[in-house]
């Protein structure tokens, strides 16, 4: 055997971060769900002690929290007064729910994600899949407070306005569908924008559904916005302007069958949006930190959802465009493109 050392120093540094960061996901969602970040964003340096007291917490567990956070760089220690605090930087991503940058829903999710791993051992045995629904209901939370910042941040301002016409149109008063609308932030993003348009919200998943309905009601869009229970190979209605699919499609059993469903309820002149993951053709170009994240949540969510429904054509969260177009002109489509990109999602239209 003829190891060679610095490879190997570099794998074990590898291993270290990557076990260091496994139990950071939970600290994060401890942090986040007791305000710990919020809490030093609001009151500046503290001790331990100060923000335990801030925060009902309690010393002992805050100062070792705080001593992991500051390990890992999520947290700074000011040494010659043992006090905690969060940079502008740390403050923007840990404690700031509306920036675009807000970190804790990703840890949700993959926390969630990780409470599905012994059923999945014995997944990848038999082939069996496991439905969206069926997850820890954190992994709904947290995909809502993980995706809702990037929607907020570029849906209005760059999607919608990438697209043939459709602008024009939800500002003059148009028929919108979103199917696969999890908890509707994107539903109720574009409700908030384009008043005269009316909004219908689809998703086979009942509870997802009802929190959706009380966001339109919080957000005060319910005259214009409706969520109902249904699949995307046969939500109700005809002549939508625009039907939108937000990083679900790859989820869905039947995508094929999906896309022949969305032509037949979209009029003539209508656009099909369809945000994914953000995905380069071939696997050795997708090797990255951003792929290494959509490729593990899409072995622990993506693949079984897919594989729980029927044809199970199991996409996968990094199919790339070229099976996108496939997928999409299989079902009938004459017209797709790439309409715009971030450096997290590629957004497609599809026309009749
Ligand atoms: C990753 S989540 C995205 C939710 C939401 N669009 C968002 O961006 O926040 C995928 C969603 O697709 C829904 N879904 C999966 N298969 C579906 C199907 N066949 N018909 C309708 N909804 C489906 C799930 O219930 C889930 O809410």
């Amino acid at each position: 055997m003829s190891l060679n050392q610095d490879k190997l120093n570099e794998m074990l540094h590898r291993g270290i971060n990557d076990f260091g960061a496994t139990f950071h996901a939970a600290l994060v969602t401890i942090g986040d769900k007791l305000g710990l970040y919020k809490g030093l964003a609001a009151g500046g340096p503290q001790t331990p002690a100060e923000l335990a007291k801030r925060t009902g917490t309690t010393e002992r567990y805050v100062r070792e929290w705080g001593a992991a956070q500051a390990a890992g760089g999520y947290v700074s220690l000011d040494p010659s007064t043992g006090r905690y605090f969060l940079s502008e930087e740390q403050a923007f991503t840990l404690a700031d729910e509306n920036s675009p940058a807000f970190l804790p829903g990703a840890f949700q999710v993959a926390l969630a994600a990780t409470k599905a791993v012994p059923r999945l051992i014995e997944a990848f045995r038999t082939g069996e899949g496991m439905g969206w629904h069926e997850h820890d209901h954190e992994l709904f939370h947290g995909t809502e407070r993980f995706f809702r910042p990037g929607y907020a941040a570029h849906l209005v301002a760059e999607w919608i306005p990438a697209l043939t016409g459709i602008e024009a149109r939800l500002k003059q008063g148009a028929r919108v569908a979103d199917v696969g609308c999890g908890h509707g932030a994107s539903t109720v993003l574009m409700a908030q924008a384009y008043p005269k348009s009316t909004f219908v919200g689809f998703d086979y998943h009942d509870g997802s559904i009802q929190t959706a309905r009380a966001r339109a009601r919080e957000a005060g869009v319910m005259d214009r916005v409706d969520f109902e229970v249904a699949r995307a190979k046969d939500y109700p209605g005809t002549g939508y302007d625009l039907v939108t699919f937000f990083d679900c499609l790859h989820d869905m059993g039947d995508p094929v069958g999906a896309s022949r469903h969305v032509l037949s309820t979209l009029s003539r002149e209508g656009s099909w949006m369809i945000v994914e993951p953000f995905a380069n053709d071939r696997v050795e170009d997708n090797l990255n930190p951003i792929g290494r994240v959509f490729y593990s949540a899409s072995t622990l969510l993506c693949t079984p959802a897919s594989l729980s429904q029927e044809v199970g054509l199991a996409l996968g969260a990094q199919a790339g465009e070229k099976r996108m177009k496939d997928v999409v002109t299989s079902g009938g489509f004459t017209r797709f493109r790439r309409a715009t990109e971030t450096p997290f999602n590629l957004i497609y239209e599809a026309r009749p």
